[in-house]
């Protein structure tokens, strides 16, 4: 069946990386539609708005967006909303699935993607000498995260290890751990363990082998993602996926716009065409899905974003002849 893929490049690099990995998708002769869409920082300037609602309605009509990356400015612009923020609320895209593989390592960090410390309730007290950030955690947004993580771990090495604070964060942690062992409890099959974070970052260093699945809350699992893909190949090769209950879901490479190298056509694609093989994995073109994957990895990143990409359409023509 014919799926149709929303393409929003962005700013910056992503609009090197992001066409690169269409042009990769386009080699494999599947049944996908892209239609383009446009959000972020150059978009706000020229419009008024980084998501324009043209845009959520390209997204609302298509089973999988492609995002490439869009600039935030460091300090607070009036009317500037992040665009990826938008769509992960938008969607209610709870799940950030983020695989770090390479070395003898393979991990799959399923991060909650809604709430924690992220949840946006922020104030300030006493004239502003005190910053208040409050992390809610709901029995409901656990539940169907950890279900997500078994799901994924049924798939892998069956091995899920919960990661949490609840020696001390005993109220909101407490209630993630509680739940994530009564969820996973449906899953008799799968090898389940606990670490706290600070623990579970060390030993990510210190034996990456030992681990499969992670499921964890907003902030850890933001942190401890960005470890993992510092311990397989850096952000050229980080790719994510944030995926809901409903379509449409949205695949990103981790790395951000790279204001210092935009432009110059030397960006390294792979992350967003590793995202793009999550995409058709999630479509259902898993044996697509594994190629695609094979050949980026396979394929080092020469320096021009143009040269890498050809090499690895090269590859995918050549072995399995497509076309
Ligand atoms: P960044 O990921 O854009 O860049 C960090 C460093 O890694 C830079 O030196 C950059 O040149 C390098 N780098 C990143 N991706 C690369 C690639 N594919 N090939 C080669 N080198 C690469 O993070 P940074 O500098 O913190 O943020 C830059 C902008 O990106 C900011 O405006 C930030 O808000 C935005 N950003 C957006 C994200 C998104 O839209 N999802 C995620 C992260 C950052
Ligand atoms: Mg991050």
């Amino acid at each position: 069946m014919t799926k149709t893929i929303t393409v929003i490049p962005g700013d910056g690099i992503g609009a090197e990386v992001i066409p690169a990995a269409q042009a990769v998708l386009e080699t494999l002769g599947l049944p996908l539609i892209f239609q383009q869409a446009e959000a972020g920082y150059a978009v706000f300037e020229q419009g008024g708005d980084a998501l324009p609602p043209a845009t959520l309605a390209a997204c609302e009509t298509s089973d999988a967006i492609l995002f490439g990356a869009t600039s935030s400015p460091m300090t607070k612009v009036t009317g500037y909303h992040s665009p990826i923020l938008g769509l992960r609320r938008h969607f209610d895209l709870f799940a950030n699935l983020r695989p770090a593989s390479g070395d003898g390592i393979d991990i799959l960090i399923v991060r909650e993607n809604t709430e924690g410390l992220y949840s946006g309730r922020e104030r300030v007290e006493d004239e502003g000498a005190t910053a208040i950030t409050e992390r809610v955690i709901t029995e409901n947004a656990s539940a169907r995260i950890v279900h997500m993580a078994c799901e994924q771990t049924q798939r892998r090495r069956r091995r899920l290890t919960i990661v949490h604070k609840a020696n001390v964060l005993k109220e909101t942690c407490g209630l993630f751990r509680r739940v994530a062992f009564d969820v996973a409890a449906e899953y008799p099959y799968l090898a389940v363990n606990e670490l706290l974070v600070d623990a579970a970052a060390m030993w990510l260093v210190r034996d990456p082998a030992r681990f499969d699945v992670i499921v964890t809350t907003n902030l850890f699992g933001d942190i401890l993602s960005d470890l993992a893909a510092g311990l397989t190949g850096g952000l050229g090769l980080a790719a994510s996926a944030n995926i809901g209950v409903n379509r449409p879901a949205l695949f990103e490479p981790v790395h951000g716009s790279a204001p210092d190298i935009a432009g110059q056509g030397v960006a390294d694609p792979r992350a967003a065409i590793l995202s793009a093989a999550m995409l058709l994995e999630h479509l259902g073109f898993a044996d697509s899905a594994a190629h695609v994957r094979q050949h980026t990895l396979a394929t080092p990143h020469t320096g021009q974003t143009s040269h890498t990409t050809q090499a690895i359409i090269r590859r995918l023509e050549e072995e399995y002849h497509y076309v």
